[in-house]
């Protein structure tokens, strides 16, 4: 690893070390351990393995959203040169039938992208499922003869037309231990009756899908009754577990190997058709099968981001104080699966208005269920609620920052009532406040040539998980300290800073330690999702590092040596080899009880705490006053994600997260052809993600300050960076022109 030079953070922010002293590696910007591999090539990806003897499939998709496959040909595809098999639900090895719901104390059923019994059904549920994979030695072999594949259906009309089923939504239940999809405090529509200034506005956010730079892809292996699978995925334990029921094996004959991941967001936390499909083929082929999906493939066959329609109504008192905030939400699912978001989340937290009720809706259409996408939810409820508290100071003539810091909560959330563990967003308003230059904003936008200029600012918040993380410590007389776990590495930097962790919670140099990751073979590890991934590292890294001590520091007092002194010299001092302690053990049969046990402390612990990560958005925006054309000229951010383990990744995943909120809010949007189902912009050509050329220079700042109850301190970064970004820009817009955008995305149609 290499050490940059400067050591960045708050002076608060010493790590507690055996030797008491602050640790030199946690707190650097150290560079990536994988980048060398990363950008070199030579990092390997699950569509990169090198097996003897692979061989490709290729999927085909229904051209209809609703009916059943009357008649199959698949003689032609057979006849092919080159093709080894065509699976269909005719020949198709039967599976355990898919898990209708997800249920926390089974964790064989998180995985379950949808309901639907892929190729073990003649039934089609939604445009593009696959109903063949043709599997040849070649991938144009492949192709080609998936092109000859003939299916007739008998066609159902579908229903995928949003706005029109709005009529159908029904209410959602929160949920224990997820996310809060609804809360009430008081009677928020008594007091926003009698509020003395309202703001009542209707905001739609459309449909979003993934576009991860690694599109999904699996390379499947059987050995007798034992699967090998390569598949960057978010969740190694979750898919492990999945395909291990649907197939009717243990998990243990369960070999998932994610390495590396390129993206995930979200859109890999599950296991969707062309992984099963995968497995299936090289069952039956009796082959190992390599499948990677077309950027096409992965807009059919992986859920995306709900669309929304919302409400927010804010009752405030002619001194800026909110009486009342009211967010009406609906959101969509499938009718063969998908979840709510929690998209009313931030109603709940943002403010301490005097009463507040949050409510969704659900429609189920038949469309690809939806699924976890980078803050999802709170992307999109941040987006209303806060351009409705802007326009709200606009209304007031307040300024839009005062506002925000007027209506801060105490030291309890308003909602839940259970106490804030760290609750630092006022200063990130106030500190983003000034590193813009924000006092120098005008009343009203300005212009300068043909730009309407106009600054906005909104509030982020995502709260803060922590999961079950089994790792293996190992230290060896030669100096090297290991440490294994099933993590995953996305290109977020968890490996370095598994490496910083474990240098300064055992004490040795970061040059000495190795990160082993992304694989099943290695203790159980957490999910790369829900930003919670460094915080759960860190809970087991610091204990399996205090055990550690301890069995070293004892040796050392044997040897006259003192405490906390190397560990090489501790165990050659001895004459012992390597020294392994590990920390969870909640592996095989005992899992089950790990996650007893571990779901409880969660519970228990959301009644006693609120924990999240906040942030604060700055920009400036720039509107072409003739042709309506947006651009974001400048941006500053500031955040408080607990401890900063690593300022140049975590500023980077921030930057992401941002970079990701400009796509939300200038260009991304799925569009449904309602006739028909389908997706009419399956392609980055027409599906609109942010270039270089959209993105400015982005101002990232953290106040590495820890947080009294995370592991080692740390809140999470990985999503808070995305939440508020459309509410800043469309806040902006209305500064520079006059225009309240409420629909995203914001295009120029939309501000002429
Ligand atoms: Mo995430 S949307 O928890 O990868």
């Amino acid at each position: 690893m290499t050490l940059a030079p400067e050591r960045t953070g708050a002076a608060g922010a010493a790590v507690e070390t055996p030797t008491g002293a602050p640790g030199p590696a946690i707190g650097r910007s150290v560079d990536r351990v994988d980048g060398l591999a990363k950008t070199t090539g030579t990092a390997r990806f699950s569509a990169e393995y090198p097996i003897p003897g692979i061989t490709h499939a290729v999927l085909v998709h229904a051209p209809i959203a609703r009916g059943r496959i009357r008649s199959i040909d698949t003689a032609q595809a057979e006849a092919h040169p080159g093709v080894v098999l065509v699976l269909t639900h005719r020949n198709a090895p039967k599976l355990t039938p898919p898990p209708t719901r997800m249920n926390p104390m089974d964790l064989s059923t998180m995985a379950a992208g949808s309901t639907i019994a892929f190729l073990n059904t003649d039934e089609v549920h939604v445009d593009g499922q696959p109903v063949a994979a043709v599997v040849a030695e070649s991938l144009e072999a492949a192709q080609y003869a998936a092109s000859l594949v003939r299916v007739d259906y008998d066609t159902i009309v579908p229903t995928s037309d949003f706005d029109a089923e709005l009529g159908n939504a029904t209410p959602v239940r929160s949920m224990p231990v997820m996310p809060p999809t609804g809360g009430k405090r008081g009677d928020a529509r008594a007091a926003y009756a009698r509020s003395a200034v309202t703001v009542d506005l209707s905001f739609s956010t459309p449909q979003h899908n993934h576009n991860a730079l690694e599109p999904h892809a699996t390379t499947a292996e059987w050995d007798g009754d034992k699967l090998t699978v390569y598949e960057g995925c978010q969740n190694i334990d979750w898919t492990q577990k999945f395909l291990a029921k649907r197939f009717g094996i243990p998990a243990g004959d369960v070999h998932v190997v994610a390495k590396f991941v390129g993206g995930g967001f979200g859109g890999k936390s599950k296991v969707w058709a062309a992984t099963l499909i995968a497995c299936m083929a090289a069952k039956l082929a009796q082959r190992p099968v390599r499948l990677a999906l077309t950027r096409e493939g992965v807009y059919r066959t992986v859920g995306g981001r709900t669309p929304t329609r919302q409400r927010v109504a804010i009752g405030a008192s002619t001194s800026g104080h909110l009486e009342a905030l009211i967010h009406e939400v609906t959101s969509r699912k499938g009718r063969v699966g998908g979840q709510a978001d929690q998209i009313v989340a931030c109603s709940l937290d943002l403010y301490d208005a005097a009463a507040i009720l949050a409510e969704q809706r659900i429609v189920e259409l038949d469309l690809m269920p939806n699924t976890a996408m980078r803050a999802p939810g709170e992307a999109q409820g941040s987006f209303a609620v806060e351009s409705a508290v802007d326009e709200l100071a606009v209304v007031l003539g307040l300024d839009p920052v005062d506002l925000r810091l007027r209506n801060q909560p105490g030291e309890r959330s308003p909602v839940h009532g259970t106490r804030y563990s760290h609750r630092r967003l006022a200063q990130t308003l106030e500190r983003g406040r000034d590193l813009f230059g924000w006092d120098d904003r005008p009343a009203t936008g300005t212009r300068d040539g043909k730009d309407l200029v106009g600054w906005g600012v909104a509030a982020a918040i995502h709260p803060s998980w922590e999961f079950v993380a089994n790792v293996q410590l190992t230290v060896d007389p030669s100096g090297g300290a290991t440490l294994a776990c099933a993590f995953h590495e996305m290109g977020m930097g968890t490996a370095t800073v598994v490496g910083q962790l474990v240098a300064d919670c055992l004490g040795v140099p970061l040059e000495r330690v190795t990160a082993i990751y992304g694989d099943s073979e290695l203790p159980l590890g957490p999910g790369a999702g829900g930003s919670g991934q460094t915080a759960s590292l860190a809970a087991s890294i610091e204990r399996a590092c205090r055990a550690m001590r301890k069995r070293l520091d004892k040796l050392a007092e044997g040897l006259g040596m003192p405490d906390g002194s190397d560990p090489a010299d501790v165990l050659t001092r001895a004459g012992q080899g390597p020294l392994t302690v590990e920390v969870g053990a909640d592996a095989g049969p005992r899992a089950t009880w790990g996650q007893v046990r571990f779901l409880s402390k969660m519970v228990m612990d959301s009644r006693r705490w609120m924990k999240a990560a906040t942030g604060a958005h700055f920009c400036e925006v720039r509107v072409d006053a003739d042709t309506g054309e947006l651009r974001v000229t400048r941006w500053t951010s500031v955040f408080d994600v607990g401890r900063v383990v690593n300022p140049k990744t975590t500023h980077s995943q921030l930057r992401g997260g941002i970079v990701m909120g400009l796509g939300l809010a200038m260009g991304e949007e799925t569009l449904i052809d309602t006739r028909t189902a389908r997706i009419m912009n399956p392609s980055l050509a027409e599906y609109h993600v942010p270039v270089h050329a959209d993105v400015p220079h982005l101002d990232v700042h953290t106040l590495d300050d820890p947080d009294p109850t995370m592991p080692l301190g740390v809140l999470g970064a990985g999503e808070v960076g995305i939440v508020g970004v459309g509410a800043a820009i469309a806040n902006a817009v209305r500064h520079a022109t006059g225009r309240r955008v409420t629909d995203l995305p914001i295009t120029l149609d939309r501000i002429i």
